[in-house]
């Protein structure tokens, strides 16, 4: 029935049956998500950006159950780029804040559904509260046998190559490994992602058609979806929505057709 999506009307779809459809065939392993359009969301509601911020939260542990149910193994959110230091300090410090809570209440909810929480960026930077908040969500987390989430804070994709390549440049130089030894397995071990699959698909809601710096490396051989939905209105629907065209899609890695 997937052939003839584009020619049904979106909205008459019916929930229920785009979940079997979705779930009858295979299922991306990784999801890639760039959380974006909080701003845009609260502003056009007359409200601060932060309320935004809220709602994005909101969303992102709905979006985690979603995901879990559907039986999807990883799913990779970016919260906050190398980049967006360069916001306002007020907003910057709200995010901050806004981490800090939600890694306080939030991320015991998950782990009681037994969702594993690892946070993927420059730890340098960060408030020393949520660097703290970091490892010990890791350490109550990393042996739970649910989704693997992780939170993308701090993260640049340009960074998190040049961090790798400072590790290989530093095991080189004492003789671990001969530079000729070097290739794109050992390379993306030292990775922030390190043994995760690369994602299959990427979804960006809010209309922008860019990546913004996000999983460079791991996102070559991804399914991109965009859509002009805001972040915090993304319901379940939206994520079906995407998954079904990534689905629907031919990926051939440089090769032909079968
Ligand atoms: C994404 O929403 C959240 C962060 C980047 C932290 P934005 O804050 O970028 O929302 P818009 O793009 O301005 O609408
Ligand atoms: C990307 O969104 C980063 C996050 C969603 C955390 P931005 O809003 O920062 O991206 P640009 O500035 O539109 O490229
Ligand atoms: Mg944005």
């Amino acid at each position: 029935m997937w052939s003839n999506l584009s020619k049904l009307n979106k909205d008459e779809l019916n929930l229920a049956e785009l979940r079997t459809n979705v779930l009858a065939k295979q299922l991306p392993e990784h999801i890639a998500l760039i959380m974006d359009g909080n701003g845009r969301w609260a502003q056009k509601r007359d409200l601060p950006r932060t309320a935004g911020h809220e709602k994005g939260v909101e969303r992102l542990k709905e979006t985690v159950k979603i995901v879990s149910e559907l039986g999807i193994n990883h799913l990779t959110v970016f919260a906050f780029s190398t980049e967006n230091w360069k916001r306002p300090e007020e907003e910057v410090n709200f995010l901050m804040s806004l981490f800090n809570r939600t890694f306080e209440s939030d991320a015991r909810e998950l782990h009681r559904e037994e969702v594993k929480i690892r946070v993927l960026g420059r730890r340098e930077g960060l408030p020393t509260d949520i660097r703290k908040k970091i490892r010990e969500i890791w350490e109550m987390t990393k042996d739970n046998q649910g989704l693997n989430l992780n939170i993308a804070l701090n993260y640049g994709g340009r960074a998190e190559i040049i961090d790798a390549v400072k590790e290989l440049a530093v095991k080189v130089k004492s003789g671990v490994i001969e530079p000729q030894e070097i290739t794109e397995a050992n390379f993306a071990q030292e990775l922030y992602t390190q043994q995760l699959p690369d994602p299959e698909l990427l979804i960006r809601p809010s209309g922008e058609l860019r990546i913004s710096n996000f999983l460079l490396w791991q996102l070559a051989y991804a399914e991109f979806y965009f859509t002009s939905t805001l972040w915090p209105d993304f319901c379940e629907k939206d994520l079906l929505l995407a998954i079904a065209d990534y689905q629907a899609r031919e990926r051939r890695f440089g090769g032909l057709k079968d």
